[in-house]
């Protein structure tokens, strides 16, 4: 890890009617960290992830990435950025294969392929001709080579979320956004998640930004974690920081459900 800041938000917030669902978050995330976002339902973190990645614009605040300011543009420039995400609810093409899903995701990178800005930044590094070989890696990496030819509709749950993590490195992300990935797992299939993103770091050069209420998940992979309530930020830090944190404990981790996490 080095210390490049790759992830700045700057006093974000994103207003809907009279609720302030984010008032002014700042934190930032460098190359190569897993940073953990975690609050109580409601707390902003989906629309954090929204207004970060371009689905939504913020009331007031920036965010960076690499050194280009990234908020304002749309979410097809994010990802050009580099900046991909997960959804908290399973978001494939359920009638198509587990395959062309990830094909869908990576049609922005075809050079023969009309999706996407034609013109601007995007790699487009990938010829037609190679487009399978790129397949097979991406189902590789997720482990989710024998169901290719399978509807994604069909796969267990567990699977289907899987894929939304494989659609989203389709793209070729350099940082990974991911809202929920455990959300409904069983205990195998979370273990396997947590490899799973261990090695996206490890050995793929992701940097991991987690949304996520499994907080053995969070306090084992995460180096640092943001802590949101109510839109603000309210506390920041080691995972043994936040585990003793007043505030965390008062407003989230000692909640019944979370205290044997
Ligand atoms: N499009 C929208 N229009 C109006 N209000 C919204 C919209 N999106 C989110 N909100 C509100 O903003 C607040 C933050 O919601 P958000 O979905 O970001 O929370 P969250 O931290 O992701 O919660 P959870 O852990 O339940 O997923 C909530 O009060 C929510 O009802
Ligand atoms: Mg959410």
């Amino acid at each position: 890890m080095n210390n490049e800041t790759l992830l700045k938000v700057s006093g974000l917030s994103r207003q809907f009617g009279g609720l302030m669902a984010l008032r002014g978050l700042d934190f930032q995330v460098r190359r190569g960290e897993i940073v953990g976002l975690i609050g109580p339902n409601g707390a902003g973190k989906t629309t954090a992830f929204n207004v970060i990645t371009g689905t939504i614009p913020p009331s007031a605040g920036e965010v960076h990435y690499a050194g280009q300011r990234i908020s304002g543009l749309p979410p097809s420039r994010v990802v050009i950025a580099g900046l991909a995400r997960t959804f908290q609810a399973t978001s494939t093409y359920p009638k198509e294969s587990t395959a062309d899903n990830i094909y869908r995701g990576m049609l922005p990178r075809i050079r023969e392929s009309l999706v996407g800005p034609v013109t601007g930044r995007y790699h487009r590094d990938l010829a037609a001709s190679d487009v399978p070989a790129e397949i097979e890696r991406i189902l590789k990496i997720t482990d989710l080579e024998r169901w290719a030819r399978h509807e994604a509709g069909s796969l267990p749950y567990g699977l289907q979320k899987k894929l939304g993590i494989a659609v989203a490195l389709a793209t070729k992300p350099t940082m990974l956004l991911l809202d929920e990935p455990a959300a409904g797992l069983n205990h195998e299939e979370c273990n396997e998640l947590a490899r799973l993103l261990l090695r996206l770091r490890d050995d793929h050069g992701l940097t991991l930004l987690l949304v996520e209420h499994h907080m053995a998940l969070v306090m084992s992979l995460c180096q640092r974690i943001v802590v949101l309530v109510q839109g603000e930020k309210i506390a920041e830090g080691t995972p043994d920081e936040i585990r003793q944190h007043p505030a965390v404990i008062e407003a989230y981790l000692g909640a019944p459900d979370y205290a044997h996490a």
